[in-house]
């Protein structure tokens, strides 16, 4: 595996790969590597001739100084992992060279992406993810950039990042990867203690029986049961649990069978806050 700190050094490497007509696949990460990040991984060198993963702990994209400050890293661990995948190339930048030029705001109509859930909840997080992955998309100019639907909110604002300024990279969501459980893998779930981990993983659960709910009594009687569980379970803060139409990310009150909702959930536990999502079946 080629290891790069330099953005120029990678451009040049890049360079003569391309010389050679290689596609390139690119999967951004803060690192902490789990096997969610590598069923993106693995997508992207099933696509693309090499394939790139970057690990970079973007402290402007965390609202939450102590959250940044609490972020799992160990960056000997994931070098051992990307080998034993077989990754092709790690990108390794420091915040000197990405913030060289300052933090300017990129311009992007967002609409509702903007105000609501993970926008609300946390200010100024998607500037600080827009900022890099503007950053990184000129950097490596990848054909094909792999997401998770598990940050669907994310995803979506990267596409739309994508639509209005790389029209040449093909945008990839991936499915979420959720432990035997139904836990969606989490760099975060490492900070989370044996007994937290337990209750974090009754949260698929409840996803899962709250489509039941909706289909048979609706929308309000779902988010009453949801909050029931939250009000029974002290350990466990809900921040948000929210139905949202696919089509333009507007909040659903109530149901309608042509629509495509997706459930969307963000919860803390101690001081570890988590999301989750899960598109219903129609
Ligand atoms: P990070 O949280 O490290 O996630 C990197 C990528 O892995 C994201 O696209 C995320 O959606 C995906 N991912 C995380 N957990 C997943 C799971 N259980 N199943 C499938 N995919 C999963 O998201 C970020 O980093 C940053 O915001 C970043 C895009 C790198 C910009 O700094």
């Amino acid at each position: 595996m080629e290891t790069f700190e330099q953005p120029s050094e990678l451009q040049s490497f890049l360079q003569r790969e391309l010389r050679q007509k290689k596609s390139i696949g690119f999967v951004p990460t803060m690192g902490s590597l789990h096997s969610g990040h590598i069923s993106l991984i693995n997508k992207s060198k099933s696509e693309n001739d090499i394939t790139i993963v970057s690990i970079y702990v973007n402290p402007f994209q965390f609202n939450d100084e102590k959250d940044f400050l609490n972020y799992p890293v160990d960056l000997d661990e994931d070098i051992r992992l990307l080998k034993k995948i077989n990754c092709d190339v790690l990108f390794i930048p420091n915040t000197k060279d990405m913030y060289k030029d300052g933090f300017d705001l990129i311009n992007l109509d967002l609409g509702n992406l903007d105000t609501i859930l993970e926008a609300k909840e946390r200010p100024g997080h998607f500037k600080g993810v827009i900022f890099i992955v503007n950053k990184l998309f000129k950097i490596i100019a990848p054909n094909r950039a792999y997401f998770g639907e598990k940050d669907y909110q994310q995803l979506l604002i990267i596409k739309k990042l994508g639509g209005r300024y790389f029209k040449e990279i093909s945008i990839r969501g991936c499915p979420t990867i959720r432990d035997q459980d139904g836990l969606a893998m989490s760099s975060r779930n490492k900070k989370l203690s044996k007994q937290q981990l337990n209750i974090a993983k009754k949260v698929f659960n409840l996803l899962q029986s709250t489509e039941q709910v909706i289909k048979k009594d609706g929308i309000q009687k779902a988010k009453i049961s949801v909050n029931d569980f939250f009000c029974q379970n002290e350990q466990i803060n809900l921040e948000y649990f929210e139905i949202i139409d696919e089509k333009n990310f507007s909040l659903i009150n109530k149901a309608n069978k042509d629509k495509r909702y997706r459930l969307m959930i963000a919860f803390k536990i101690g001081n570890v806050r988590l999301i989750d999502n899960l598109k219903l079946k129609q």
